[in-house]
């Protein structure tokens, strides 16, 4: 997580610990109930390359986090992993997964847009 959003317009100067208990903080139910059987890690030559953390908060599953370390973006391990979340959630009966994401946040956006999801706030 740290690694991942260095650097990006989400980036204001957190350290890796504050990184750690915000991981820390989606498994302990900080944002909704963490679902691990909708979420993905992917690991490369021993080590994180994505995640996909989903919880479920008032009733709706929430697309939590989406990282990809440096090394390993762009190359289509986010559009993967998201993809497969929201397949694994239509088969469980689920219609809907929710996220925040910041509007200048453009590689985020581009890859929520292209898996299909649409805004329904102007200001999320
Ligand atoms: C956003 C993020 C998760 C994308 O991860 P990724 O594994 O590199 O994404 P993918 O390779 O699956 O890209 C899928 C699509 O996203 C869009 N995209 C990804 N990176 C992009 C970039 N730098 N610029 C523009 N569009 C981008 C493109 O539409 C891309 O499809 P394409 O490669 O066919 O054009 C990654 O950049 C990241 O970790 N960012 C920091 C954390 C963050 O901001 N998370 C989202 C918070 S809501």
């Amino acid at each position: 997580m740290f690694s991942a959003y260095q650097g990006t317009v989400d980036y204001t100067g957190e350290s890796v610990e504050s990184a750690a208990e915000e991981v820390t903080k989606t498994f302990t139910g900080s944002y909704g109930r963490y679902m691990p059987q909708y979420s993905y890690v992917v690991v490369r030559e021993s080590a994180l390359a994505c995640a996909t953390l989903v919880t479920r908060r008032e009733g709706v599953p929430l697309l939590v986090f989406a990282m990809t370390a440096p090394a390993w973006k762009r190359k289509g391990l986010a559009k993967a992993t998201i993809r497969q979340a929201m397949q694994d959630l239509f088969e469980a009966g689920e219609t809907q997964l929710d996220l925040v994401v910041n509007a200048k946040n453009s590689p985020a956006l581009n890859l929520y847009l292209q898996l299909g999801f649409v805004p329904d706030r102007g200001d999320a």
